[in-house]
């Protein structure tokens, strides 16, 4: 049965340029696949809710679903299945064309499905452990993106296990993505020392964390939807473990405050501890003005280990991402395809259907970089020889993949950090 797509649907088919209305064809479209983001108060920079918001954009809704820049979801349809996937099919881009290129009627109003509501509540419902800064972060009016770490001590003398986590942006005009590490000795609160600026946290280089973490409990970005760890599985927080949540701020041309908050859900001590095997390459090092250069790492499982999705990572070079599995009865399966790496779009991909891999099996990783002046998001003009490094401006080769051991174990040290 895996693997296998359903038939593709051959009795649907776009409505005509004549017909095409916003009550009957446009709306459930925008409303399922737009307005989590194009809502008041979201990341978007406009709504798309109502036939209003909807005419006014139209032609360029027509243009971003056709380019498949809107929704964003970079995963290649079809390699493999992820919860969550937001990406429209050719009818409903269709849709959106022929509507765009119509004189964009209304229709009847009654025919519209009804306008989404949102709760403002946690998804999963009140959080066991909400942290969060004690005062708003001020952010000033222009200038780089900023990454801020905030720091939180747990001072707990047994493990926490947290089996889920959401943020609550304070200010989502400015969070761009947060994620949650987990620091198992004292590098966050010697950054804390060495980058103090007045203002709680701190922020390293560009990007950076400024230390090595034990782990990472997650992380959440526009249109990423709280969920728990597999049944079984929690995440841990050491003995006097130290959170660190890292906010990525944009800025908007206006001073701009924030108070994110990261809400934790615990609970007993499970079978398994969820590890992420960061796959790394250290090694990076991309001639100027090469346009496809590619990178590959292999990694062998020394145990038997249940991978459950993957967080593609690289900088503004990177153009695309592919890994898949190796077995060793020399079959194969895919985990992830990014062809078409956008730096704003950090996205988590969670696999439907969880991956067992057997010891022994390899996980290759390609990537492609574009150090050209082709590529329009160079930061080097011209193009220079471009290494690793934590600066937007330097590069990554890296994938977060989410996994457990398949007997209760300790979690292999080495799979935190997989580099060369
Ligand atoms: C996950 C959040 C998210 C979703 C879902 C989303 N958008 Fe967007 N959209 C954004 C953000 C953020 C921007 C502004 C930054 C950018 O252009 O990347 C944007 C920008 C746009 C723009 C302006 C593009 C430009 O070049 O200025 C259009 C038009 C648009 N979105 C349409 C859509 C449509 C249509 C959908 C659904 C099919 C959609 N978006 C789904 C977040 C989202």
């Amino acid at each position: 049965m895996i693997g296998l797509s359903p038939e593709p649907d051959h009795s649907r088919s776009a409505p005509s340029k004549a017909t095409v209305n916003y009550a009957e064809h446009v709306a459930s479209i925008l409303n399922e696949h737009c307005v989590t983001c194009h809502r008041p108060g979201e990341v978007a920079p406009f709504s798309l809710i109502g036939y209003e918001n909807a005419k006014k954009w139209a032609p360029m809704i027509g243009q971003v679903t056709q380019s498949h820049q809107m929704p964003p979801w970079k995963a290649v349809p079809g390699y493999a299945d992820f919860k969550d996937a937001n990406t429209l099919d050719p009818v409903e881009i269709e849709t959106l064309k022929n509507w765009a290129e119509s004189t964009r009627p209304e229709g009847d109003p009654k025919k519209a499905p009804p306008e989404p509501s949102f709760s403002s509540d946690w998804t999963l419902g009140k959080p066991d452990m909400i942290v969060s800064p004690s005062k708003p972060y001020r952010l000033s009016a222009e200038g780089p993106d900023v990454y801020r770490n905030f720091v939180f001590h747990t001072n707990n003398s047994q493990p926490i296990w947290v089996r889920a986590i959401d943020v609550k942006p304070g200010n989502k005009r400015i969070v761009h993505h947060v994620i949650a590490f987990v620091d198992g000795g004292s590098g966050a609160d010697g950054c804390l020392k060495k980058y103090a600026d007045g203002q709680e946290g701190y922020s390293a280089e560009m990007g950076g964390l400024g230390f090595l973490p034990r782990s990472a409990l997650g992380g959440w970005a526009p249109g990423v939807r709280a969920r728990y760890a597999p049944e079984g599985a929690a995440f841990q927080i050491p003995p006097h473990g130290t959170l660190v949540m890292q906010v990525h701020y944009h800025k908007t041309g206006k001073p701009e405050e924030d108070q994110t908050r990261l809400g934790l859900y615990t609970g007993p001590k499970p079978e398994h501890e969820v590890g992420l095997n960061w796959i790394f390459r250290f090694d990076l090092n991309i001639p100027a003005g090469v346009k496809n250069y590619r990178v590959r790492k292999v990694y062998t499982y020394k145990n038997d280990t249940v991978v459950y999705g993957a967080m593609p990572h690289m900088h503004l070079l990177g153009r695309s991402m592919k890994s898949w599995f190796e077995f060793p009865d020399g079959t194969t399966k895919p985990l992830v395809f990014v062809d078409d790496w956008d730096f704003n779009w950090q996205l988590i991909y969670s696999l439907k259907q969880p991956i067992r891999v057997p010891a022994g099996t390899k996980e290759v990783v390609e990537a492609v970089f574009d150090n050209s002046l082709e590529n329009p998001r160079n930061p080097n003009n011209p193009p220079k020889t471009v290494r690793f490094g934590e600066q937007t401006t330097d590069e990554m080769f890296l994938l977060i993949v989410p996994y457990t051991l398949v007997r209760p174990g300790e979690l292999d040290s080495q799979n935190w950090l997989a580099g060369p």
